[in-house]
């Protein structure tokens, strides 16, 4: 049977330049490199530097992932951007990527699940994509959550960075098989029981101001580490896949520990995961793009390979897609 299949044409990624060691941050607060690196995984993170703007990381990406798919930003439709970090509360900073691409026509939109946005990016685009409303498609993860810490909590400001990552989508016959390219299953779920676990103090209707993250680390890492098994077989399944297909895990990277904990929850080897929480800390919306990206680019992800991508986050909210590279 003849299926439309939303395949990957390219990605891409961009990292601020500044990069923070975990020792700067002893400097200021009661924290040791030996501390967050056991706890967490994350040696370091890239911060934006002042006037350097989510959209301005997103388009350096954009641009990336154009260039890795060899192609003209006048052959996209659509750009769907995950962000929890907007350039400003409107408009979208999926609007200022399009402008600055020079895209001309199409449509552009904001995405808000938080450290989940990338997936539920992903399963929007790829739905855009099924039912005929856009052949090829742009789906963004940029954050700049250096903008929403609190520098006095020890408990958070350690734990994420700034970055984006872009990844090109593009409609495709399929034969329907799992062993088609592109994104074969989605799943995505949320809770707002959860609410009060991890939030931004802050916002348009309620401060007016921005606010800062707030998170009860504990609580988030219980719930993380079964609902990230759990839809992670979801999607396997209703592809017709078992954790046995996978070749590589490509996680949201908020703390090794987690990730861990996950793949050995679905019986999948430390070997077959994208880990790039070492080096970036948790950026958000953009984590899962920017694994992507650095799998691709160092060659561990090769064309045919069965990618199961997950992630959790504010909401609560969570998800995961399987994708054939
Ligand atoms: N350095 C030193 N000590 C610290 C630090 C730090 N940076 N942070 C916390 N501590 C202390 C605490 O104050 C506490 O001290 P106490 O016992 O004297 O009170 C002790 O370490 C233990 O704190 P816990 O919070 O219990 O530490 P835990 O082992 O749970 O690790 C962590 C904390 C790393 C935050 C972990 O819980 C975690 O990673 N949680 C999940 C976070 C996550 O995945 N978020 C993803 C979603 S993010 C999003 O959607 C935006």
């Amino acid at each position: 049977m003849s299926v439309i299949r939303a395949v990957a044409q390219g990605c891409g990624h961009h990292l601020p330049s500044r990069v923070v060691e975990n020792a700067e941050f002893a400097e200021t607060l009661d924290t040791t490199d030996e501390w967050i690196r056991s706890r967490t995984g994350i040696e370091r993170r890239h911060f934006a530097a002042d006037g350097e703007l989510t959209s301005d990381l997103a388009i350096k990406a954009a641009k990336a992932a154009l260039a890795n798919a060899g192609m003209d930003a006048s052959e996209l439709d659509a750009i769907v951007l995950a962000t929890s970090t907007p350039d400003e509360t409107f408009p979208s900073t999926a609007t200022k990527v399009q402008h600055a691409l020079g895209m001309g026509g199409g449509f552009a939109f904001d995405i808000q699940a938080v450290c989940a946005g990338f997936v539920f990016a992903l399963a929007n685009a790829n739905a855009l994509v099924l039912s005929g409303q856009a052949k090829c498609v742009m789906v963004i993860g940029a954050e700049t959550f250096s903008r929403i810490m609190d520098w006095t909590d020890r408990g958070t400001c350690v734990l994420f960075g700034d970055g984006a990552g872009a990844l090109i989508l593009r409609a495709e016959d399929g034969t329907g098989t799992a062993q088609d390219r592109g994104i074969l299953s989605t799943d995505l779920n949320s809770d707002g029981a959860h609410h009060d676990i991890l939030y931004v103090d802050g916002g348009v209707s309620s401060t007016q101001s921005t606010g800062v993250l707030r998170m009860e680390g504990k609580e988030v890492f219980r719930h993380a580490v079964s609902k990230l098994a759990e839809t992670g077989h979801t999607a396997l399944s209703r592809a017709g896949l078992t954790g046995d297909d996978i070749d590589w895990l490509v996680p949201h990277q908020a703390n090794l520990r987690i990730i861990q904990s996950t793949a050995k929850k679905i019986d999948l080897p430390m070997e077959k995961v994208i880990l790039t929480v070492q080096d970036h800390g948790n950026t958000s919306a953009a984590s899962i793009p920017l694994a992507l990206s650095s799998g691709v680019a160092s060659g561990q992800i090769k064309t045919g390979d069965l990618l199961l991508m997950e992630a959790i986050g504010g909401g609560l909210a969570w998800g995961a897609a399987a994708l054939r590279w």
